[in-house]
């Protein structure tokens, strides 16, 4: 026991002086455009709120709906007696919009892609993941009994040279864009490179709501279908959960098997009720994309001419500072003069690579980047002398 402690308190420690310490934020009225802490209101630059629906008041109405047709909670898992109809018409629902025969529902897109990993590679099979997948995947890899390769990120010349070194299948997985650098997976290239009897997949977790028409996500924008898509429902349609796309067969393979499946209480059938409204606005709402559309050009209006601002197409917007304490300290001075983004430190980017990544939503205007590159201006003023 008393080695447990030691070692407890060592890495602590450890964290606290490489300033890896992270902090819990207690938000007072939820995740909106301004973020309220204690009376005090900053303007939000850090969720995944891409289309400003998590406090839409229509999606709010239909999970209030939801509760008072269909109770609180679940009460058992999916194949007990804890899915019902608002599960299933989810179900049909996400199939006719991402063009799939089974869509296998999960509370999070961290048990998704862990559930997908583990149920479908066995011992002796090869993993190949982008180096820079979310850590469940990376996660779920490592532990699972297949022997992973990572390839370098968004390099399909060195996943085809890793995919060509044994004949035998393979299963490769990517995201559509990825989260820390917002830079989208070169998804048609990828394509080309997968043979009879691979497995490919594809985390589109930042990606779905946000591109494509009706938003359809990165593999149609890219007009590609992987054998397993992953949506997450706690991005860009502003609730929780997740759904594996596939084929009816491998559906009812991780419907019988994938333990985050079976053996976990569903999903509240009211929170399925909702996330059907939520998925009608994505379809609908195509004001929400044009508005991140022009606000993604303004914010690099704005942003171009600092160094280490990366310019990308999606909402995500990392200005890669280096080291920890720039990230903190700029994080800080931002927090500071109203502005909340967030610094992003190793281990979840790479040493050497620590950022503010800034985030765009629909609820943004044009007005909230100006005071936002007009800080982050005094900020390189102050800091860098
Ligand atoms: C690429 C990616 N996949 C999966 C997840 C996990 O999804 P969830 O937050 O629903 O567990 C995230 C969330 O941070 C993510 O960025």
């Amino acid at each position: 026991m008393q080695a447990f402690r030691t070692r407890i308190r060592s890495q602590l420690e450890q964290r606290r002086e490489n300033q890896l310490n992270r902090q819990l934020n207690v938000v007072t009225r939820g995740n909106q455009l301004m973020i309220e802490q204690h009376g005090d209101l900053w303007v939000n630059f850090s969720s995944n709120n891409y289309l400003g629906l998590a406090n839409d008041s229509s999606l709010i109405e239909a999970w209030q709906n939801g509760l008072t047709l269909f109770g609180a909670g679940s009460s058992a898992s999916s194949l007990v007696t804890g899915f019902s109809t608002p599960h299933l018409m989810l179900e049909h629902q996400l199939c006719d919009w991402l063009g799939y025969e089974r869509a296998i529902l999960f509370n999070s897109g961290f048990s998704a892609n862990q559930a997908m990993l583990f149920t479908l590679l066995e011992k002796g099979d090869r993993l190949l993941q982008d180096k820079l997948n979310h850590a469940s995947l990376i996660e779920a890899g490592m532990l699972s009994s297949a022997s992973m390769t990572r390839f370098k990120h968004n390099d399909v010349q060195d996943l085809n040279r890793k995919l060509h070194r044994e004949n035998t299948p393979a299963f490769i997985v990517t995201e559509g864009v990825f989260s820390m650098d917002g830079d989208c997976a070169p998804l048609s290239d990828i394509a080309l490179q997968i043979r009879d009897g691979d497995l490919w997949a594809v985390d589109d977790a930042h990606g779905l709501g946000v591109m494509e028409g009706e938003g359809r996500g990165s593999c149609a924008a890219a007009q590609v279908k992987p054998d397993l898509l992953i949506a997450t429902f706690g991005k860009a349609l502003g609730m929780s959960g997740a759904a594996i796309m596939c084929n009816a067969e491998l559906g009812e393979y991780l419907t019988q098997c994938a333990r985050h499946h079976v053996y976990s209480t569903a999903m509240p059938p009211a929170q399925a009720y909702a996330l059907s409204h939520a998925i009608t606005l994505v379809q609908t709402q195509q004001w929400r994309r044009d508005r991140l559309d022009e606000l993604s050009e303004h914010f690099h209006h704005r942003f171009r001419q600092f160094s280490g601002c990366v310019e990308t197409t999606t909402p995500i917007k990392p200005v890669i500072l280096g080291d920890a304490e720039s990230a903190l300290n700029c994080a800080q001075f931002m927090r500071e003069n109203g502005q909340w983004v967030s610094a992003i430190r190793p281990p979840t980017v790479a040493k050497g690579t620590a950022r503010i990544r800034i985030t765009l939503t629909a609820l943004h205007q044009p007005t909230h980047i100006d005071a936002l590159a007009q800080k982050f201006e005094q900020w390189m003023d102050v800091y860098h002398g």
